[in-house]
């Protein structure tokens, strides 16, 4: 069985609900098993046994969060050339731009070589039920995607 992990910082709970949300779509596919950690959580043992992953994080300071920049210092060494080509997806939680933080981790995972399979999910302002449906969609076509093969 395929192994989907989604790790994700939140400093509220607005990354954390988006977090759930995809976690929900992706347990809709049954042949994928679903790991969901927090980043501090997480390590490199934890991304050399997923077949597929999915980061969240907010924006903070135009960025990634520091805790998201944690988890990919402390895996990138441990996991350089032995994830090549393996699906990413992100989904950002922040107030009105988002950009920063999608920039900064694409830099990041372009090193560890994962393949980029879906668009990054940015939820500006407040949480509607629209970014959340986006969130599940994301969960829920990276799972079939992983268990179809197709990527
Ligand atoms: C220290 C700090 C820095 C932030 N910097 C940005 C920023 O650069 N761009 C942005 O769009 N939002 C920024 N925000 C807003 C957060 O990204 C937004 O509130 C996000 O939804 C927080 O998600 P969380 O509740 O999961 O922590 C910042 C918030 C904090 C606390």
């Amino acid at each position: 069985m395929k192994k989907l992990l989604i790790v994700y910082h939140t400093g509220g709970v607005k990354t954390a609900n988006m977090a759930e949300a995809v976690e929900r779509g992706a347990r809709g596919e049954a042949n994928i098993t679903v790991v969901v950690k927090r980043c501090a959580d997480a390590g490199p043992d934890d991304l050399l046994a997923a077949d597929g992953i999915i980061l969240g994080t907010p924006e903070n300071f135009g960025y990634m969060s520091g805790m998201m920049k944690d988890f990919l210092e402390r895996v990138f060494y441990a996991c350089e050339g032995k994830v090549n080509g393996r699906p990413y997806a992100l989904f950002v939680g922040a107030g009105q731009d988002g950009s920063g933080a999608v920039t900064s981790v694409e830099r990041i995972v372009l090193g560890l070589r994962l393949k980029k399979v879906h668009e990054p999910v940015i939820g500006l302002k407040d949480l509607t039920p629209a970014i959340l449906e986006d969130c599940e969609q994301l969960g829920a076509a990276f799972a079939a995607g992983l268990s179809l093969g197709v990527f």
